[in-house]
C-alpha cells in the first residue's frame, strides 16, 4: 500500500520531524552545489483544479532537482472536468506516474483519489487541509526559532484549511496554538476537537487577536477569502477588518516575535505592506523552503 500525504493527522511526529530534517539538509546540500538524482526515472502527475504559482512550482522544481519528471495537468487537460469517475482516473494516473499531487476543493476528491491508487497522492491543498504548506511553516519556523514544543504558535484570521492544518501540527507535534477567528468562521469543529484530544499543549480558540499574540513566538496570518470564496470578499472584508495584523497589532506581541504568511498576500487586507516588508516576516523564506519541504516529501513517499 502506497504512503498517502491527504493530512498532517495520518503521520506521527517522527515522520513529521523526519521531513523537516531531511529537507534541511537538503536545502543545505542544494545550496553547496550538491547534485541530488534520487528519483532519476520517476515521474509525478500534478492533477491542479485551483490556481497555483508557489505549490506548481516549487513541486515541479523539487522533483527535477532530485531528477525526476512532472506532468502537470490542469482542470480543463482531464476528463475529470467531464465527470469521469475519480476511481477511473485513480486508477489509470497509478498505471502511468510514480505519485500525485493533488490541488482541489472537496477534500472528498484527494480522498477518493487515494483510496484507489497504487502510487502516493500528495495533497497540494484542499478546502479543508494545505498539509505541505504547514510543514514548509514548520520548518521555517524551526530554523528560525528552534524547537516548536517550546514555541507558542498565534493563527490570526479565518479558520481556514491553512488553521486547520496548524491545527493537526499542533497536536502532533506538541505545540501551543491559539487561533483568534471572527465568530462563524471558525476552523472545522471535527478537526479541532479531534486534535484537541491528543494534543499534549492546549490548542485554543479565542475571539480577540490581541489575545492571540500576547505571548506568541509566531503569529500566521492568510487571505480572508481563499480560493473558491471569491463571491463572499466584500462581506468578509467587513467581518476581519478588526483582524488585520499592521504595526498596532504586532506591537502588542513580543518584539522577536516572527511573522508567517504562506502568500499570496492581500496587502493591507489581511497585513499590512508595512508588516509583510518587515524584519519580523519570514514570507520568503517559507516560500524558498516549500520546495525543500516538497523534495523530503517526494523523496519519502515516492519508492
Ligand atoms: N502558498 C501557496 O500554496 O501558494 P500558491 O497558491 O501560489 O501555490
Ligand atoms: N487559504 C488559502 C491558502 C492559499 C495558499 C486558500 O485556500 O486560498
Amino acid at each position: 500500500m502506497p504512503k498517502h500525504l491527504r493530512s498532517l493527522q495520518e503521520f506521527t511526529k517522527t515522520e513529521l520531524i523526519g521531513f523537516i530534517d531531511r529537507a534541511i539538509v537538503l536545502k543545505k546540500e542544494q545550496k553547496a552545489g550538491k547534485i541530488h538524482r534520487q528519483l532519476d526515472g520517476k515521474t509525478i502527475g500534478l492533477i491542479f483544479e485551483k490556481p497555483s504559482t508557489r505549490t506548481r512550482v516549487s513541486f515541479e522544481s523539487a522533483m527535477y532537482g532530485l531528477g525526476g519528471q512532472v506532468i502537470f495537468l490542469s482542470s480543463r487537460d482531464t476528463q475529470l472536468a467531464r465527470s469521469e469517475p475519480l476511481k477511473d482516473m485513480s486508477r489509470v494516473m497509478s498505471r502511468y506516474v510514480d505519485g500525485m499531487v493533488v490541488r482541489t476543493f472537496g477534500q472528498a476528491v484527494v480522498d477518493e483519489l487515494a483510496d484507489y491508487a497504487t502510487v502516493p497522492v500528495i495533497n497540494a491543498l484542499t478546502n479543508r487541509h494545505h498539509p505541505c504548506q504547514v510543514l514548509s511553516d514548520m520548518m521555517t519556523v524551526i530554523e528560525k526559532k528552534g524547537a516548536l514544543e517550546d514555541l507558542h504558535i498565534a493563527w490570526v484570521g479565518d479558520g481556514n484549511n491553512m488553521a486547520n492544518s496548524w491545527i493537526q501540527a499542533a497536536a502532533v507535534m506538541g505545540f501551543q496554538l491559539t487561533l483568534a477567528c471572527p465568530e462563524g468562521y471558525d476552523p472545522n469543529s471535527e478537526i479541532f476537537a479531534a486534535a484537541r484530544e491528543i494534543a499534549t499543549k492546549p490548542i485554543t480558540l479565542v475571539r480577540d487577536p490581541q489575545e492571540a499574540v500576547r505571548a506568541a513566538d509566531v503569529i500566521k496570518v492568510d487571505v480572508w477569502a481563499s480560493m473558491g470564496m471569491e463571491g463572499e470578499e466584500e462581506e468578509r472584508l467587513r467581518v476581519f477588518s478588526d483582524y488585520q495584523l499592521n504595526s498596532e497589532l504586532l506591537a502588542k506581541a513580543p518584539a522577536e516575535c516572527i511573522v508567517l504568511h504562506c502568500l499570496p498576500a492581500h496587502r493591507d487586507e489581511e497585513i499590512t505592506d508595512e508588516v509583510l516588508e518587515s524584519e519580523q516576516c519570514v514570507a520568503f523564506d517559507q516560500a524558498e523552503n516549500k520546495m525543500h519541504i516538497h523534495k523530503a516529501i517526494l523523496e519519502g513517499l515516492i519508492v
